[in-house]
């Protein structure tokens, strides 16, 4: 039996924090500075669930080689048709194919829950998750010039997406109420 995704639990809370801060620390392709506390990652766990859910894949001996999640895009109430994907391979474990079976499930969940659209941020240089995303069906649809720095290099994020279904909205339209973002 091969790699399987499923659904993450509190149980993979440190093996998905392992990958995190190592990204964290050693890359710019995440734009965090600090590693993830152990409680802040059950906090993550708690918030991925529904729509906005975190994914793992094990390989056959039960080990977390990777994980994925599907967060809220922005917080203004218009932007819930649209989610925003992640996806994070254990060092080591890259070019097997895990990112391609984390992404397809991620894009699967997406669907299920109505949403309209998966948006992807991505630093300018990563060319394996440009390529992930390219083959999981996304097009790229924006460049952010030089928007962040981190390990004293600029940062252009590209922003691809992937449309989910034809309707003109979906289902998942957010409850009146104050808007919390001042941005757009
Ligand atoms: C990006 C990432 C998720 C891709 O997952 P993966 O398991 O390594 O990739 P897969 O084996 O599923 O292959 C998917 C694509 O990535 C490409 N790829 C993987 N590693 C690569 C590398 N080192 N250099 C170039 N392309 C690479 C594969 O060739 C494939 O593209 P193709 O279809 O054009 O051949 C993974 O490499 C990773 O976690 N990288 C570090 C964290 C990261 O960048 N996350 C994304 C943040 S937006």
């Amino acid at each position: 039996m091969g790699s399987t995704v499923r659904l993450a639990l509190p149980r993979d809370a440190e093996a998905i924090r392992a990958i995190h801060n190592h990204y964290v620390e050693q890359s710019t392709i995440m734009f965090d500075m600090v590693a993830r506390t152990a409680e802040a990652q059950l906090v993550w766990l708690e918030a991925h669930v529904g729509g906005y859910a975190a994914v793992v894949c094990e390989d056959e001996t039960g080990t977390v080689v990777g994980f994925g999640s599907l967060s809220k895009y922005r917080q203004r109430s218009a932007y819930n048709v649209t989610v925003e994907d992640s996806v994070y391979v254990a060092p080591g474990r890259t070019g097997a194919g895990t990112g391609r079976l984390l992404l397809a499930e991620l894009v699967e969940l997406a669907r299920a829950h109505g949403f309209h659209s998966i948006i992807a941020r991505i630093t300018g240089d990563n060319e394996p998750s440009v390529r992930l995303h390219n083959w999981a069906g996304f097009d790229l649809v924006g460049r952010e010039r030089e928007v962040g720095r981190k390990h004293r290099h600029w940062l252009d994020v590209v922003v691809m997406q992937r449309m989910l279904n034809d309707a003109a909205t979906g289902p998942v339209e957010g409850p009146p109420g104050r808007d919390a973002d001042p941005g757009t």
